[in-house]
């Protein structure tokens, strides 16, 4: 078996304007939004960290700047623990902290959207195979979502592309690919179509927000003309990128929250939230009676 590259890096486009979570958004980036005590984006990249990601690069906008704030030390903080004797408190923070010189930031000066957003990456990501992942997705998983692509990839080389199963009525919702002969613990992927019209989706398998992707997809972005929503589209260049390499599927199996809506990111509340020894006894009998009031 040839050797792959390490996939060490890991692209975090958080560059968006959060329009379908106004007003919350107008002030706080949806990725700072609170799912139980964490905030989203932390979900995201503790999937990155158990996938084996060593480098963490983030593409900021205009008023995510708090992102990067959390990502580092909070000197004053730290300091008011210690005097405090708040131990746990602190080797919280300690822990999720990334080691110095591991998270870079970078900014998208204007949305023009998540393709431009991730070659606005390309720099920092050089000239390797790397990770994407829609820092608004949470996957919740025993196995998390990356590292299944991450086992894939170690198996097939090329790039990988997480799915997700969906009611075949909904496909044209979806950017969705065809299912084409099984490649180690995943299959190759024998087309990609953005919002298949009703009736002619190849499957019902979507692109569920997780990229294992070969570096050539940043020149193919650099002169991608804008697509659907007057947008530069990552599916479009991954169509281009296509032509000339493979994509494999890796089917995820778990339970995914789109918290960039409103219902997405609530019932990632309750399910983590069920989850918490530390609260679920006091959550428990409330909701059982919420959800009777619905009958
Ligand atoms: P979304 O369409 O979900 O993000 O893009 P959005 O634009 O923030 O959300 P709405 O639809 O207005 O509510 C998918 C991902 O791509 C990023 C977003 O931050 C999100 O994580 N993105 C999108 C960028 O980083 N830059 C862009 O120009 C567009």
């Amino acid at each position: 078996m040839v050797e792959k590259t390490k996939i060490r890096k890991a692209v975090f486009p958080v560059a968006g304007m959060g329009t379908r979570f106004l007003p919350a958004t107008k002030a706080v980036p949806k990725e700072m939004l609170t799912v139980v005590d964490k905030p989203v984006i932390q979900y995201v990249v503790d999937e990155a960290i158990e996938a084996g990601i060593e480098h963490f690069v983030f593409v900021t906008g205009r008023g995510k700047a708090v992102i990067e704030d959390y990502f580092d030390i909070q000197f004053e903080l730290e300091q008011l623990l210690r005097e405090r004797n708040k131990k746990a408190e602190l080797t919280l923070l300690e822990d999720l902290l990334p080691k110095a010189g591991t998270a870079s930031f970078t900014r998208q000066q204007a949305p023009l959207g998540l393709g431009h957003a991730v070659w606005c990456a390309r720099d920092i990501v050089g000239d390797e195979p790397f990770a994407v992942l829609l820092p608004d997705m949470i996957m919740h998983s025993e196995k998390g979502c990356l590292k299944g692509m991450v086992d894939v990839y170690n198996q097939t080389g090329g790039n990988v592309i997480a799915v997700q199963e969906c009611d075949p009525d909904q496909a044209h919702k979806y950017g969705i690919v065809g299912v084409g002969d099984k490649a180690g613990d995943g299959f190759k992927i024998t087309e990609m179509v953005e919002k298949p019209a009703k009736g002619t989706a190849p499957s019902n398998f979507y692109i569920n927000g997780r990229y294992i992707l070969q570096p050539e997809v940043f020149n193919i972005l650099e002169t991608q003309e804008r697509g659907a929503g007057n947008e530069i589209q990552l599916t479009d260049g991954m169509l281009t990128l296509a032509k000339n390499q493979d994509f494999f599927g890796y089917h995820f199996q778990g339970d995914t929250y789109d918290c960039g809506a409103k219902d997405g990111f609530i019932l990632a509340n309750l399910a983590f939230a069920l989850e918490r020894g530390d609260i679920r006894p006091s959550i428990e009998g409330p909701l059982k009676q919420l959800v009777a009031k619905l009958k």
